[in-house]
């Protein structure tokens, strides 16, 4: 498995995230098998938020990872919080982070955090709020490392200014399929095509400047949430690529799709979601493949993007 080590954050942090938003679905038993295999397959990063199934996702692990008798240290495991949707509203007060930083700990059974991301941006937070929320769980040895999720450049810049942690992390969607992330870069200053809209004020560039390592959620999904295009008879052109880069490497398609993101210099991790032990396999054969510079475009093209 390749490993990053993370500026100011994660040491050997595997390049490939289980994420476990999907849990739920699982029982105990199979959810140790899934965290067992990932364990194998060289996959030591574990990603959870207090929303997923309202705490359910991260009681799941919890509760397996406790059965699987992999020890603490080896493993690193990151939640978020934020989302409230039981409240209807998102909430990055000290007194929500703090609480879910305790409530995320008691559900995971773990002494600590690695790495606590506030999930999507409260749009009437107080950064001062954040920066003493951080302090106090520092200070505790609940939390290591922090970062962010789905947070554009001024208001990275606007915690940075108040937070006295480095954020190492953003995670952010991206996919071969939805890849505006990277798209805008190319099309600077265009009137005729959607792909020039600046939807995040340059937040990749920013990232790589401040080496805050981002993380890809949703690597194999189209739209929000539409379902895997690998294999999706609505992606033939795309598949077809995937299939042959596929073929040369003797790896799967999916394989090949997170070879893709791992590919960018950027450094980033790919999160998957997958809850199935033989398409984490599969996944994980990403590791193992360099796509060239003409391979990449290939597969970028394929997904029905076009260069000026
Ligand atoms: N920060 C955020 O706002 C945010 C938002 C969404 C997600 N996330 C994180 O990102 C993680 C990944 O998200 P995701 O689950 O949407 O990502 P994903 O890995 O792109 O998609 C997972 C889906 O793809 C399916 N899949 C995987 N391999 C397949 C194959 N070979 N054939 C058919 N289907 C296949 C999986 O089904 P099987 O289980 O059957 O394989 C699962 O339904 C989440 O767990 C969460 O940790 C973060």
């Amino acid at each position: 498995m390749k490993t990053i080590n993370v500026v100011q954050g994660p040491q050997n942090a595997s390049a490939i995230i289980l994420g476990c938003m999907r849990m739920p679905a699982l029982s105990v038993d199979q959810a140790e098998k899934m965290i067992h295999t990932a364990v194998e397959l060289g996959v030591n990063f574990f990603d959870n938020a207090t929303c997923y199934t309202a705490g359910e996702a991260e009681e799941r692990f919890g509760d397996a990872f406790r059965q699987s008798g992999i020890r603490r240290e080896d493993v690193i495991i990151q939640t978020k919080c934020g989302l409230c949707f039981d409240r209807n509203e998102f909430d990055w007060t000290k007194e929500n982070i703090l609480s879910s930083v305790d409530d995320s700990l008691r559900r995971m059974k773990t002494e600590y955090l690695d790495v606590l991301l506030l999930h999507r941006p409260d749009l009437i937070f107080e950064p001062e709020q954040v920066a003493e929320a951080f302090e106090t769980l520092e200070k505790a040895g609940k939390v290591r490392y922090f970062g962010v999720s789905n947070v554009p450049t001024l208001q990275m810049e606007l915690l940075r200014k108040f937070v006295r942690q480095p954020l190492v992390f953003n995670q952010l969607q991206f996919s071969l399929e939805q890849s505006q992330l990277i798209d805008q870069a190319l099309y600077l200053n265009n009137k005729t095509t959607e792909m020039a809209v600046d939807r995040d004020q340059g937040t990749l560039d920013y990232c790589r400047l401040h080496d805050i390592t981002i993380q890809a959620w949703s690597p194999l999904q189209y739209g929000f949430f539409k379902g895997c295009f690998v294999d999706d008879p609505n992606f033939p052109e795309l598949n077809r690529v995937l299939g042959e880069i596929g073929e040369k490497y003797g790896v799967p398609k999916t394989a090949v799709a997170i070879a893709w993101i791992l590919r960018h210099p950027a450094k980033m991790q790919a999160i998957a979601g997958t809850m199935n032990p033989d398409h984490l396999r599969d996944i994980c054969e990403a590791s193992r493949v360099e796509l060239t510079h003409h391979e990449w475009y290939q597969l970028y093209l394929a997904a029905g993007k076009y260069l000026p």
